[in-house]
C-alpha cells in the first residue's frame, strides 16, 4: 500500500465517493465546493488499492498553547476509508503518515477526533481532556445577562473577519489555532449554519457565533463562541438568551472561561427534567480528542513552567514506528531521555545516572505536560512507571490549568 499526496486531478472523484460512503458531508448541495477545496488546500493524503483512492487523511496546522507558549501543532481533522477499503489498515496508514509529515514539516504536537478510544492510541494519541457539552434552555440563563447594542448576519463571505476575529479569542492554555482553510470548510459544510456578531464602533466585528439550527425549537448546536474577553461572552450568552422565547434547547461545548453551571437557575431540577426523546438537559462529560507530542526535545524547549527544577530520566515508548513507513524521516519519540521541568525545560537525549527513571508511553506523556491528569493519576490508568517520589515531586511541579482545546477539530 502506497500513500501518495492528494492531486485534485487523478483523486476528486474517489474521494468524494469516500466521503459520501460515510456520510460526512451534512449539507451535500451547499458544502461539495468547501470539501474540494478543503482536500486541495490541506495537507491530504490518500491511501490506494489497483490504482484507486480507498483511504484518505486531511491534516491542518496551526499552533497549540501550553501556558504562554505557541507551540507548532498538527489537527488531523479527518480520517476516511472507503466502504470497500476496511479493515485492511488503510485508515492506520493514513493517519500515522499525516502525523509523520506534519512531524517532518516542524510540527511539535499533534491532535485529532475520535469515533472510538484506542485505535489511535495505537499511533501515540493520548486522551485529552474532558470535552463538557452543555444542553440548556436558553431562557434558563440569568434574566440580567448584557444583551447586545447590535447584532449582525454573518455569512461565509464574511470569512476573513470571522477568521480574524477567532485569531483574537481570549486565550486558554491548551487552545488549538487553526489556519484559515479549517474555517473556510467550518462556514460552509451547511447551508443553515447561522453566524451572528457584535462590532465596535470601528465596525471591527468584535465577538460572535457559529450554530445550526435544528428545527422550530432546537436542539440548536453552537459550533462555536468567539470572545475576547469576558464581558463579550456573557454578551454573546445574552444574546444566545434572546433566543429561548422560540428555542427550547440550545447545545454547546462549555466555554473554557467559566463554570456553566453557575449561570444555570435551577440546574438540578433542569437536569431531571426530559425535554423530549434524546433531549435531556444537562452537562455530558467525554474526552472525544486526543493529542500526543511529536518531538519531544522540541516541545519542551518551548516550555516554561513556575516551579523549582525537577529533572529525572525519561524511557519513551512509541507505537508509531511500527505502523509508518518511515518515508518522511520521522519515526517517532521512542527513546531515552534526561528531562528538566522548570522555568526553562528541556530534554536531552540519554539518561543521567544518578537520576530516577520514568517509563512512559508518548501519549501517556502528552498528557502529563498537557495536564491532563496529574502524573500519579497517570501511573494508576495510562503507561506511566515512575518510583512514588518522583511521582509526588512531578504532581507538584505539574499545577497546569485545566487544557482545554477550544477547537472541534
Ligand atoms: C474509522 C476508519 C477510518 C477505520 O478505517 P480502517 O481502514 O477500516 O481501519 P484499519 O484497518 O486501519 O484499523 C482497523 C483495526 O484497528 C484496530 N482497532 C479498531 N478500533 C480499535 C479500538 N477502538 N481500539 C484499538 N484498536 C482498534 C483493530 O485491530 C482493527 O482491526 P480488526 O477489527 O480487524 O482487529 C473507517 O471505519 C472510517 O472511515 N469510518 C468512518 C469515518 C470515521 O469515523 N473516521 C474516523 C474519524 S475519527
Amino acid at each position: 500500500m502506497q500513500v501518495k499526496n492528494y492531486d485534485a486531478n487523478l483523486h476528486l472523484e474517489s474521494c468524494t465517493r469516500i466521503w459520501r460512503e460515510v456520510s460526512w458531508l451534512p449539507d451535500w448541495a451547499a458544502g461539495v465546493a468547501a470539501m474540494e477545496r478543503y482536500f486541495s488546500d490541506n495537507p491530504c493524503l490518500v491511501v490506494e488499492i489497483d490504482g484507486v483512492a480507498e483511504g484518505m487523511s486531511v491534516a491542518v496546522p496551526g499552533t497549540i498553547r501550553h501556558l504562554g507558549s505557541g507551540i507548532p501543532f498538527l489537527a488531523v481533522t479527518s480520517v476516511t476509508v472507503g466502504n470497500a477499503g476496511r479493515k485492511r489498515g488503510l485508515g492506520t496508514l493514513v493517519t500515522g503518515e499525516a502525523t509523520a509529515r506534519g512531524a517532518s514539516e516542524g510540527c511539535l504536537v499533534a491532535g485529532l477526533g475520535i469515533f472510538e478510544q484506542g485505535y489511535y492510541n495505537r499511533l501515540g494519541y493520548g486522551n485529552g481532556p474532558y470535552n463538557r457539552i452543555v444542553t440548556f434552555c436558553p431562557s434558563d440563563l440569568p434574566r440580567d445577562l448584557p444583551y447586545p447594542d447590535r447584532v449582525c448576519r454573518l455569512g461565509s463571505e464574511n470569512l476573513d473577519e470571522v477568521f480574524s476575529n477567532i485569531c483574537d479569542r481570549m486565550p486558554c492554555h491548551g487552545q488549538a489555532a487553526l489556519g484559515k482553510s479549517f474555517y473556510d470548510a467550518e462556514l460552509q459544510w451547511e447551508s443553515k449554519f447561522i453566524g451572528l456578531g457584535c462590532r465596535n464602533a470601528e465596525g471591527l466585528l468584535t465577538h460572535h457565533l457559529w450554530y445550526s439550527p435544528s428545527g422550530e425549537r432546537g436542539p440548536h448546536r453552537v459550533a462555536w463562541l468567539c470572545y475576547r474577553n469576558g464581558p463579550e461572552l456573557l454578551e454573546l450568552l445574552g444574546l444566545i438568551r434572546s433566543l429561548g422565547d422560540q428555542v427550547d434547547l440550545m447545545m454547546m461545548e462549555e466555554p473554557p472561561h467559566i463554570q456553566f453551571q453557575d449561570l444555570m437557575r435551577t440546574p438540578m431540577r433542569s437536569m431531571r427534567m426530559l425535554a423530549g426523546e434524546g433531549k435531556r438537559v444537562g452537562i455530558r462529560s467525554v474526552s472525544y480528542t486526543q493529542a500526543r507530542i511529536l518531538d519531544l526535545p522540541g516541545v519542551l524547549g518551548k516550555t516554561s513552567l513556575s516551579c523549582d527544577e525537577v529533572a529525572f530520566n525519561l524511557s519513551i515508548h512509541d507505537p508509531v514506528s511500527a505502523l509508518i513507513s518511515g518515508s518522511y524521516g520521522w519515526k517517532g519519540c521512542a527513546g531515552d531521555y534526561t528531562v528538566v521541568l522548570g522555568p526553562e525545560c528541556a530534554a536531552e537525549p540519554g539518561h543521567t545516572r544518578g537520576l530516577e527513571t520514568m517509563e512512559a508511553g508518548i501519549g501517556a506523556f502528552t498528557r502529563l505536560w498537557l495536564g491532563v491528569r496529574q502524573p500519579s493519576v497517570l501511573a494508576l490508568t495510562d503507561e506511566v512507571k515512575a518510583p512514588g517520589a518522583l511521582l509526588q515531586r512531578l504532581d507538584n511541579v505539574l499545577r497546569l490549568p485545566e487544557p482545554r482545546f477550544n477547537c472541534d477539530f
